[in-house]
This record gives structure tokens, C-alpha cells and sequence, in this order.
């Protein structure tokens, strides 16, 4: 019994919350892609921790976190992580005796980062800006689909590296000096440092499919922790207006190399209202509409990002979008975040359709254009006032409105809802189904 858990939104759905929780009966918790673009916040016994990269089931004692093939990896934010939790009091060994790295991860470097920042600055002249995360994420993916980049493997072995990086260089120093107007990047320091992280990195660098596979065989349980949301998928997101990676659940297979029948469950996080970080369409988007509301919500919502800190764009629940992301994960259950939020509200909307030029439209347009001019057709449902702060046990407890609009995501997107959050603390949760 393995699950993977997705966003079903555009990120920031609250996953980290829900990995903790499931971590808590999981022996292997697992990322699969993305890479520090993340930013999952955990609020454990009332302290605060944000993580970017390692899985957020480090934080229970006693399970093995893997960072797998699937993940772009900046060597630097890593140590910055391992350095915060050992300071925290989080390992009580060494931490490469529960975190482990790919071999076949793809590397973060320096040329990266700035290839990105120059590339969003560069686009924002003709309003073409993805409102990246600027972490390199997108050009160290490109490297790796051109068969250009550099994996954890090659940082212990000087000499492959050496020839792999003064290819990399030669190509990147002519878009940095010739396109950008940019400096070029030396190679003497980047190698050094290169150098430096793999050995400082040995010790947790594995071979973490063959791990992922003995845990399989021992029918451990596995948790495969995904990171942004479906729309920000490459392949099946709002494109271009998306990440470099499959955030979907397929990608929890190509991104560890096990196969899909070691997954049992799917759960999709989304929130009670919808957000987005970065450009790019957002049917349901109140910022211009009910601004006061949207105002509300992202200030009662704390919505602000956890990797960039810049302020989401908030919107109504997208029925139709989320019908769409239960499709392509083949979701077997949503967790259900933030309702707490909407407390305030005599009424809400659902979006339950999409009227294009006049047409109605009941499912996603593949066209990011199209997505971008459709009008929502909302319903307004009642808003269900002051909402138990924790220790709820049952559904029957919580407001009848509440429980209304629960039925009506449910029935129309065609899964159960399996797990109520109201709140960041663990305490403030309320499982419907035990998916373990
Ligand atoms: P990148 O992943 O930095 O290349 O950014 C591409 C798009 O994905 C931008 O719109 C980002 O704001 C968005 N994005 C990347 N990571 C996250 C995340 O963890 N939460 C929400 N949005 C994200």
C-alpha cells in the first residue's frame, strides 16, 4: 500500500501538512520532482518549519527520506536544509542515515540560477514573464532533456565532470554573453565547488531506485511526496505557464523508476478557494472582481508564497479544473484544506462550467488562450460561519453548509473527500478515511 500525494490545484495547496500527517505511519517518504521551488511549511507542536527540498517527513523520527531521480538538485540549498534541522535537534545520528539523494538527480548549478533570472527578465519585455521561482528549476530540466546536465553521480568523479561541465559552459557562456548581454561564467570556480559539494555530498548519495525497490519488496509503506500542483504540470498544465516538471501522479513513476502498480492510493490536496503564484491564466481569479474579498482571503489565508514570499492570487473554487486534475492523477481521494478561511463569508461561489464566446464549456480547454478569455459559471452556495478549531472527530460535527459543500465537490468531481484540514496544526485535522 503506497500513496502518492498531488496537488490538484496551481501549488500551495497545503501537501506538506497532509505528507506529515501520512509520514507519521509511512517507513520511506519520497520526492519525485521539482526541486527547491517548493516550499512546504509545517507547523509541528506550534514551531514553524518551511522545507524546499528535503521531504517533509523528515521531521518524524526513525523514517528514511529519498530524493529521487525524477528531482532537480541544488547541492547549496540542500546543506542550507541539513544544517537547519540538525540545528533544530531533528537527527539523532548522522543525517545521511535517513536522507538519501539519486545518483541520477539532476544538479542545480550557478548557471542556472542566472539563465533564469535573465530569461524572465529578458521575456518581461514583451509581457512573456512565467513568474518563475528564479531557483534554476526550468534550465537545469532543459539540460537534462538535451542530454547536457549534470548528475550527483558526476560531482564525485572529477574527471567526467571536468569534460561535462566545459561542455555545458561553452554553449551557456554564448546565450549569456551574445543573447543576455550577460558575463560569462568561468569554469575554474564552478568546478571547485562542484567538487567541494560532492564530497561533502558522498555519504547520501545512493542509488534510491534499487532502495525504493527492496522497501517495495519488504512491503514497507511509501510515500511518494509531490511538489506544485497539476496545472503547473508540463505536460497537462496551463502551458507555458508552468513548471519544468510532471507534477502529476505518472510522475512519481518515471521520477523514482518504480512502476505504477506499487501505487494504491492517489490523494489531491486542494484548498476550499483556489490560488496562483506567477503568471498565467486563472479562470476563478477575484483580484480585479471582488477585490475586498480576495484582500480577505489571501490576508485570513496567510497567502503569501513560502519560496519567493510574493503575494498569491486568489480565487473561487475551480469545479471544473478540479474535476480535470482528479482525471489525469486517476485521484482516489482529496484532502480538503483551508475551509477554516471561508468562516467569514455569507456566501460563495463554485465554479461549475466555463462560458466561452457564448458557448459553454463543462471540462478544461487544452488552449492556454482559451483558458485565459473563459468567464465562470458559478453557483452561490451558503457560507457556513464559525467552524470547530480542532479535535473534531466526526463529519456530523462540523457546520451543515460545510458539509453541504463537501457533497457538492464530491458529487461533482466523482471522488470522496478523505481528509478535513482547519488549521496548520496537526491537531486541527480531520481524517474521514484512513488511507492507511
Ligand atoms: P519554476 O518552477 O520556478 O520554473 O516556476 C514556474 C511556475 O511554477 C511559476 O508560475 C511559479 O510561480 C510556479 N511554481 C513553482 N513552484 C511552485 C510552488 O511550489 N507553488 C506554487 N507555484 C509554484
Amino acid at each position: 500500500m503506497n500513496v502518492v500525494i498531488v496537488g490538484a490545484q496551481w501549488g500551495d495547496e497545503g501537501k506538506g501538512k497532509v505528507v506529515d500527517l501520512y509520514s507519521a505511519k509511512a517507513s520511506v517518504i519520497v520526492r519525485y520532482q521539482g526541486g527547491n521551488n517548493a516550499g512546504h511549511t509545517l507547523v509541528v507542536g506550534g514551531k514553524k518549519t518551511v522545507l524546499h527540498l528535503i521531504p517533509s517527513g523528515v521531521l518524524h523520527a526513525g523514517k528514511r527520506c529519498m530524493i529521487a531521480n525524477g528531482v532537480v538538485f541544488d547541492p547549496a540549498v540542500f546543506f542550507e536544509e541539513v544544517e537547519s534541522l540538525a540545528e533544530s535537534g531533528v537527527f539523532k545520528g548522522a543525517p545521511s542515515d535517513v536522507i538519501w539523494v539519486s545518483e541520477r538527480a539532476h544538479v542545480i548549478l550557478p548557471y542556472h540560477r542566472l539563465l533564469d533570472k535573465l530569461r524572465e527578465e529578458h521575456a518581461a519585455k514583451s509581457k512573456g514573464k512565467i513568474g518563475t521561482t528564479v531557483r534554476g528549476i526550468g534550465p537545469a530540466y532543459e539540460d537534462k532533456v538535451a542530454r547536457r546536465g549534470i548528475q550527483v553521480i558526476d560531482l564525485i568523479r572529477p574527471e567526467l565532470l571536468k569534460t561535462k561541465l566545459i561542455r555545458a559552459l561553452e554553449e551557456k557562456n554564448i546565450l549569456l554573453k551574445h543573447l543576455f548581454g550577460a558575463e560569462a561564467v568561468d569554469f575554474e570556480p564552478v568546478y571547485k565547488e562542484c567538487l567541494r559539494l560532492g564530497e561533502k555530498l558522498k555519504p547520501y548519495i545512493r542509488d534510491v531506485r534499487a532502495d525504493l525497490t527492496a522497501a517495495l519488496k519488504n512491503k514497507e509503506k511509501i510515500l511518494f511526496e509531490g511538489a506544485q500542483g497539476t496545472l503547473l504540470d508540463v505536460d497537462h498544465g496551463t502551458y507555458p505557464f508552468v513548471t519544468s516538471s510532471s507534477t502529476v501522479s505518472g510522475g512519481a513513476m518515471t521520477g523514482t523508476g518504480l512502476g505504477p502498480s506499487a501505487i494504491s492510493e492517489v490523494i489531491g490536496i486542494t484548498k476550499a478557494y483556489t490560488t496562483r503564484v506567477g503568471t498565467g491564466p486563472f479562470p476563478t481569479e477575484i483580484e480585479v472582481t471582488e477585490k475586498e474579498t480576495a484582500e480577505k482571503i489571501r490576508a485570513i489565508g496567510a497567502e503569501y508564497g513560502a519560496t519567493t514570499g510574493r503575494p498569491r492570487r486568489v480565487g473561487w473554487l475551480d469545479l471544473v479544473a478540479l474535476k480535470y486534475a482528479v482525471e489525469v492523477n486517476g485521484m482516489t481521494g482529496l484532502a480538503l484544506m483551508k475551509s477554516d478561511v471561508l468562516c467569514d463569508f455569507k456566501e460563495l461561489r463554485l465554479c461549475v462550467a466555463y462560458d466561452l464566446d457564448g458557448k459553454r464549456l463543462n471540462s478544461l480547454p487544452s488552449s492556454g488562450e482559451d483558458l485565459e478569455r473563459v468567464k465562470p459559471v458559478y453557483e452561490t452556495v451558503k457560507g457556513w460561519g464559525a467552524f470547530p478549531a480542532a479535535g473534531i472527530t466526526k463529519l456530523s460535527e462540523l457546520p451543515q453548509d460545510f458539509i453541504d459543500y463537501i457533497k457538492k465537490i464530491e458529487a461533482f468531481v466523482g471522488v470522496s473527500v478523505v481528509l478535513i484540514s482547519s488549521g496548520p496544526g496537526r491537531e486541527q485535522t480531520l481524517e474521514l478515511k484512513q488511507v492507511w
